[in-house]
């Protein structure tokens, strides 16, 4: 081998992209547990969840009532200055950047504990301004904070706008950590019809082909039908501009918390698409989450059999009947590394 990780081949920076701060880090995100810091109950389940997720986030958006909004801006500066996270990265969801909380909410985080936070999640965010704005207040804030280490932003892609300016957005700044897929709010700005939040929906599939007799298609046959995913194409573009700016993609939300097959099923999908985790909105959702988004140890085991079968890297090696190549060395070195970063 020639000493390369996936990470050369995986995330180099296109010609002219911004140069990130600071290397983004590359700590497992598999699940993002949304809390509501309002929600005393909830709010002192926190500190025994540490260590046992990858990603805390105080959640300030929807779903938090309007009269709740300063009691969970305050609830999370409580819990944050409270609680050591240890290994757990603290993650918050502002409001929208055109509500009447947004501006409080930053202020009031940035300078209560921007040294405890990791990443801001900016919903609704619908083109680079919007990531420029952020990122002109933060540093204002963080200077005058006295903040050494520059926050990180991950914009919810959950606007027709945003999924057409979606590279762009990832490109805004060299804070962008990543960018969720959100379902309910982007299917409602389509105007999709569909009344949940992610998941599929049984009328959104294709039928077999009639079989034919005599080239007569017998259309009174019963013939199958195949349920299609509602959201491969906006997380497949997602995917590509997080690749090409070397920020990290995921899924979003999954309402159907008692579903939790349909819930695995969508999370898989968006793990082999190439997203590295998901939100979690209820506790059992965050095993099922890790599950996912680890690679299973048979395909690790696989990928550092091809690694080692490859060589100095070049050429073309048949393993089990099967072609390798530099290609396919590649594939498997994304793998590895994922292997090795969830192992340390
Ligand atoms: C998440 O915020 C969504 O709208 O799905
Ligand atoms: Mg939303």
């Amino acid at each position: 081998m020639s000493g390369k990780s996936a990470k050369d081949f995986f995330r180099p920076l296109a010609v002219g992209a911004p140069q990130p701060l600071r290397e983004i880090p590359a700590r497992p995100s598999r699940a993002i547990h949304f809390f509501d810091p309002s929600n005393a109950k909830m709010a002192a389940k926190v500190p025994a969840m540490v260590g046992t997720v990858d990603v805390l986030l105080g959640n300030l958006e929807d779903a938090v009532k309007a009269e709740n909004k300063e009691a969970a801006r305050q609830g999370l500066v409580d819990i944050a200055k409270g609680t050591d996270f240890g290994p757990t990265q603290l993650w918050t969801r502002i409001n929208a950047l055109d509500s009447p909380w947004v501006l409080d909410d930053l202020t009031t985080l940035v300078t209560e504990i921007g040294d405890r936070l990791d990443v801001i999640m900016v919903p609704k965010v619908q083109g680079a301004e919007d990531i420029h704005y952020v990122d002109r207040l933060l540093a204002q804030l963080e200077a005058k904070a006295g903040l050494e280490r520059p926050l990180l932003v991950h914009a919810i892609l959950e606007t027709a706008r945003g999924v057409a300016n979606v590279e762009e957005i990832c490109g805004a700044s060299p804070r962008m950590q990543g960018l969720s897929l959100g379902p309910a709010d982007l299917a409602a700005d389509r105007r999709m019809k569909t009344t949940r939040v992610g998941g599929g929906h049984p009328g959104y599939l294709v039928r077999e082909d009639p079989p034919r007799v005599d080239g007569v298609a017998n259309l009174e046959a019963r013939r199958s039908t195949y349920q299609q995913d509602l959201w491969h194409y906006t997380i497949a573009r997602m995917v590509d501009a997080c690749a090409m700016h070397g920020i990290y993609p995921y899924y979003g939300p999954f309402g159907d918390i008692a579903d939790v097959v349909a819930c695995e099923d969508q999370f898989r999908n968006a793990f082999l698409l190439g997203c590295v985790g998901t939100w979690s909105l209820h506790p059992q959702q965050i095993a099922i989450a890790h599950r996912v988004f680890s690679p299973s140890a048979e395909d690790v085991a696989h990928a550092r059999r091809v690694v080692a079968a490859m060589g100095d890297g070049t050429g073309a090696v048949m393993l089990d009947g099967k072609m390798e190549d530099d290609a396919s060395l590649k594939q498997c070195l994304v793998m590895v590394e994922l292997a090795e970063q969830l192992a340390a």
